[in-house]
């Protein structure tokens, strides 16, 4: 009998313990399948290995680079996996321009560069509300203080002239490289902007903002794949060096622009909006009025994303205009076939006794504007755009992009895209020209400032900013390498973002 109740008993258990285990294996199943139809509704890519994924055959400093030769293989749209990150990559300007004005697409992930200057989320580099009504403010503040009109070409031009008065008193006719004083002529646009500031082109301080902000990218970069795994930062000795190094950065940055936002504060006494001298105080206003009708609608305008404004103002508004002038320097030097094409048109159409100007001169100098226009496209600054990130899962021409993948615009396939260039490794501003006109209807693959809703704030200012320095340089200017130099137009000596060239030299001669 006991024989029997036991026997029966452990039946009961097998029976039980058979069934956990079927539902177990069906539990299993089902995901794996549902695994292998997700994954086989993704787009084409590599094959990484398990955790770190095709991290081992990424050059961590130039990853544009691996792309750009992936894409040949897998087309406009591929996925590769970098340590458990599915990457999105958008390989030419269609895919570019119709992913980036996807709504799905249109927020900004995490990411290191910003997470340690606690910016992520924040401001201009916010998602949602936060990101639309800083992006609407900024754009029109910007705007009411001359950005896309011809009256900031003196903000603009002031800044060049003092820039060629230095270079003149203290660097004619011998090797030269470029220093601080072009970041601060930049920085300094971008700040009177931003803060109704300037400053001297060698002010001390000044200098040291920039090379921090510098430094402090150099060292993310130097992180190279560890940015999408941040355990292996914790637990590599050199990452976690470099993640200190970079951490101890930032609080200068921050702190500059603390005390900004607490001087501009200070001018609002009483809490009365005031007539707006800068983007600044016109942010603080603006939380003023908000807030004296419904303080919710202030919420989006707090010091925090103020601060985060500044901060992106302040990063996206210099190293890339200063990186793209670098870049001019070296081609100009380099091709000085072009170089003399554009001063012949500039003596022709400007003469010696002035300098361009913006308004009058630009359309009747097209062959200066095509070079400006192929220094962009050649240099390529920001060679994988600035990720966007999807926030649903997405069905994009016909694959399924999974809720949390980076989207990742590939600017450098496309600015060499054969479909769109003729010989896209040439420098030659010509391909811009019909006719010796400038051509009217744009390429599409020409995308320097990203696309979509989120595409650079910052466009018009730059795009003028570019044109100024460079007619006027070479306006006044012949500019060369010291002999026998060769320069390095590869690789990455900037941040993750925006690439820099390595150190070089030039020689300027008054014309
Ligand atoms: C030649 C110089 C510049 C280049 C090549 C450049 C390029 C870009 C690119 C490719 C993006 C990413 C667009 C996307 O997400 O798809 C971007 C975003 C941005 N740029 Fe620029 N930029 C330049 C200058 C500037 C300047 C001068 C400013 C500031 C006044 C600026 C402010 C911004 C901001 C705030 C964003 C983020 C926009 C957002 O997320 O809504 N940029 N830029």
């Amino acid at each position: 009998m006991q024989n029997e109740i036991y026997l029966e008993h452990s039946i009961h258990i097998m029976a039980v313990t058979g069934l956990l285990l079927t539902s177990v294996l069906v539990l299993l199943l089902t995901y794996f399948i549902r695994l292998l139809w997700r994954w086989t509704k993704m787009p084409p890519g590599p094959w990484g290995v398990p955790l770190i994924g095709y991290i081992p055959w990424m050059d961590p400093i130039a990853p544009w680079e691996n792309y750009t030769s992936l894409s040949r293989k897998y087309g406009p749209v591929m996925s590769v996996n970098l340590c458990g990150t599915l990457q999105i990559i958008l390989n030419d300007c269609d895919a570019v321009s119709e992913g980036l004005s996807m709504m799905a697409f249109i927020d900004r992930p995490h990411f290191l560069l910003l997470d340690v200057i606690s910016a992520t989320g924040k401001g201009l580099v916010g998602n949602s509300k936060i990101w639309h009504e800083n992006r609407t403010f900024v754009m029109k503040s910007l705007k009411s203080f001359g950005v896309g009109r011809a009256s900031l070409e003196t903000l603009v031009a002031n800044e060049v002239v003092s820039l060629i008065d230095s270079y003149k008193a203290n660097n004619l006719g011998k090797p030269m490289a470029i220093d601080g004083r072009l970041d601060v002529a930049v920085l300094n646009i971008v700040w009177k902007l931003a803060t109704n500031k300037q400053t001297s082109l060698t002010d001390e301080k000044a200098i040291r903002m920039i090379q921090n902000r510098r430094k402090f990218g150099e060292y993310v970069n130097q992180l190279g794949p560890a940015q999408f795994f941040p355990s292996l930062i914790t637990f590599v000795p050199k990452f976690r060096r470099l993640m200190k190094a970079a951490k101890e950065l930032s609080p200068e940055l921050t702190d500059e622009f603390k005390r900004e936002i607490e001087e501009h504060k200070a001018l609002h006494k009483g809490n009365v909006p005031h007539m707006p001298q800068d983007v600044t105080d016109d942010y603080i206003s603006e939380r003023i009025r908000r807030g004296a009708i419904n303080p919710q609608d202030a919420e989006p305008f707090s010091d925090e994303h103020l601060s985060a404004v500044i901060t992106g103002l302040f990063a996206a508004g210099t190293e890339t205009v200063a990186t793209t002038l670098r870049y001019s320097f070296i081609l100009l030097a380099q091709y000085r076939d072009v170089q003399n094409k554009c001063q012949e048109e500039l003596d022709e159409i400007v003469g010696k006794d002035r300098l361009p100007s913006w308004e009058h001169d630009k359309p009747r100098l097209p062959y200066l504007e095509a070079t400006v226009k192929e220094i962009q496209r050649f240099a390529d600054v920001i060679p994988l755009g600035v990720p966007h990130f999807a926030s649903a899962d997405t069905e994009f021409r016909g694959y399924l992009i999974p809720k949390g993948a980076w989207i990742v615009s590939n600017l450098n396939a496309v600015h060499r895209d054969p479909k769109h260039w003729t010989d896209p490794e040439a420098f030659d501003p010509t391909r811009f020209l019909e006719s010796g006109k400038l051509v009217k209807k744009q390429n599409p693959s020409f995308l320097p400032f990203g696309a979509g809703k989120r595409r650079c704030l910052g466009e018009q200012l730059a795009y003028m900013e570019v044109f100024i320095f460079i007619s006027y340089l070479l306006a006044n200017f012949n500019i060369e390498f010291p002999k026998g130099f060769v320069p390095n137009m590869k690789g990455n000596h900037g941040d993750p973002i925006a690439r820099r060239p390595a150190p070089f030299e030039i020689i300027l001669t008054e014309r």
